[in-house]
């Protein structure tokens, strides 16, 4: 409904243009999808966003394509439907979202964007600096807009947060913390389908690390410099299932001498938490950790020790009729694309938009961080690859756990409590479970 609305409000705008000028604005913007699991967010905001037009979607397991099939045959679209990448690349498509395998974004991405194609990315933008310093290389080189779709950025709390810290309620930061804890083990099954070779069975513990620290960066607009992390005790159960290492944690220090604390993985609670933290030289915020969405907020009213509280449910405010159709983690995934979508053609929300540089500061800090643990919990300097000549020093820098890019020295272990051999019989009995639509007990 809203969709009819919008584009009545917009031909009334267009009054003053030619018939022209009016078809150029109001071409929506072509848009394909790779990756169709957690895709399929993506691929429903697209097929009710005003300025944009779902045109293809690739995935190479046909049941999900089967499923945009069956949606699209409900809404009278077409889709174009690819198994191969490279078929889903030649389709003439102005715009690109890479909801595929968290460590391949930035490989596919900087094709992608070196075709002229603009690209919202999930996350995490990339697996090790060489590719973090290559994934900026494309962005400068073809001009075109990138996104980084970390939603939590943009979770009720959160994004209050961010706005009131802009506004300068609670004073410069000095300390955060922020907490992404999500025990899987029970949908190992249905996120990892039995592959040995899945990411999630195979990434090491600080990657997974934006959810967590990737809200702190931004609401603060501060810049990582260093960075020591750590491992966690592994969850018995998840090394049933597959896997290697524990949770991560990040301490982080930025550029303006405050510490942040992310910390992110499988601890037993449920149900999970997205909880942060910040605190500043007039105040702070935190949101309720059991309580759902509530944000408290403390600020000193004059004198020092001296201040008040606010407790309350934020709400959006920005797009909100169409962000309304939308309620997954927490009513935040409307607003990655909306965001996108909103700075392609130059309009006001695009403002929102989380650009390469914020997205690799985020990413890098768990690459770096995982450098850190596997020599003993050291500090490591956080380049800033806005700089050409920090980008140079990491080029070739390939170091990280994935054999394909890493080898000798430079291929580092998964966790460090012990790279045990997992029989094939454990991914035999995940799958199954998959297969079976069960999950893990
Ligand atoms: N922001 C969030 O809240 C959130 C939540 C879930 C997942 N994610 C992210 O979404 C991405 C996808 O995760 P997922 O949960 O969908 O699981 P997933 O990684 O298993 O799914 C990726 C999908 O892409 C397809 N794919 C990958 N490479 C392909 C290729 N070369 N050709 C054709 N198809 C290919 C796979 O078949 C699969 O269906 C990851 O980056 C993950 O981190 C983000």
């Amino acid at each position: 409904m809203w969709y009819n609305v919008e584009r009545n409000q917009i031909a009334f705008i267009y009054n003053n243009f030619t018939e022209k000028e009016i078809q150029a604005m109001s071409k929506k913007l072509k848009v394909g999808v790779f990756g169709g699991a957690r895709g399929r967010t993506m691929i429903e905001v697209l097929l009710h966003h005003p300025d944009a037009e779902l045109v293809a979607v690739c995935d190479k397991y046909r049941p999900l394509l089967d499923d945009v099939q069956k949606r699209a045959d409900e809404l009278g679209v077409k889709v174009a439907l690819f198994e191969k990448f490279d078929d889903f690349f030649n389709c003439d498509m102005d715009a690109v979202v890479m909801a595929n395998y968290a460590h391949e974004h930035s490989v596919f991405g900087t094709k992608l964007l070196r075709s002229g194609r603009h690209i919202l990315s999930e996350v995490l933008p990339c697996e090790n600096m060489a590719q973090a310093v290559d994934l900026i290389d494309a962005v400068e080189e073809s001009g075109k807009v990138y996104a980084y779709a970390e939603n939590y950025c943009y979770m009720q709390h959160c994004f209050e947060m961010w706005k009131r810290y802009k506004r300068g309620d609670i004073g410069e930061v000095m300390y955060a913390e922020g907490e992404y804890v999500h025990n899987c083990a029970a949908i190992w099954p249905q996120i990892t389908y039995g592959e040995r070779d899945h990411w999630r069975n195979n990434m090491f513990p600080t990657f997974y690390c934006t959810h967590s620290l990737g809200p702190m960066l931004t609401i603060t607009n501060t810049r990582p410099v260093k960075v020591v992390g750590f491992e966690t005790k592994p969850l018995e159960k998840m090394r049933e299932l597959g896997t290697y290492g524990g949770a991560g944690l990040e301490i982080v220090t930025v550029d303006n001498g405050a510490v942040f604390k992310s910390i992110h993985g499988g601890l037993t609670r449920e149900p999970s938490s997205v909880n942060y933290e910040i605190y500043g030289q007039k105040g702070m915020m935190e949101s309720s950790r059991l309580d759902g969405k509530v944000l408290n907020v403390y600020r000193e009213t004059g004198a020092v020790c001296r201040g008040e509280w606010e407790k309350y449910d934020p709400v959006n405010e920005i797009a909100t009729e169409k962000a309304k159709y939308f309620s997954g983690h927490g009513g935040s995934d409307f607003y990655s694309t909306h965001f996108w979508i909103e700075k392609i053609l130059g309009n006001p929300d695009g403002e929102w938009s989380i650009d390469v540089y914020r997205a690799v500061d985020m990413g890098i800090c768990g690459i770096l961080a995982w450098r850190s643990v596997v020599n003993g919990n050291i500090p490591i300097e956080v380049p800033d690859l806005r700089n050409v000549a920090e980008r140079n020093k990491y080029r070739y820098d390939t170091i990280g756990t994935n054999p394909n890019f890493a080898s000798g020295k430079d291929l580092l272990p998964k966790s460090t409590f012990g790279q045990p051999d997992i029989p094939d019989s454990t991914y035999e009995y995940v799958r199954q479970l998959w297969l079976d639509g069960k999950n893990a007990e």
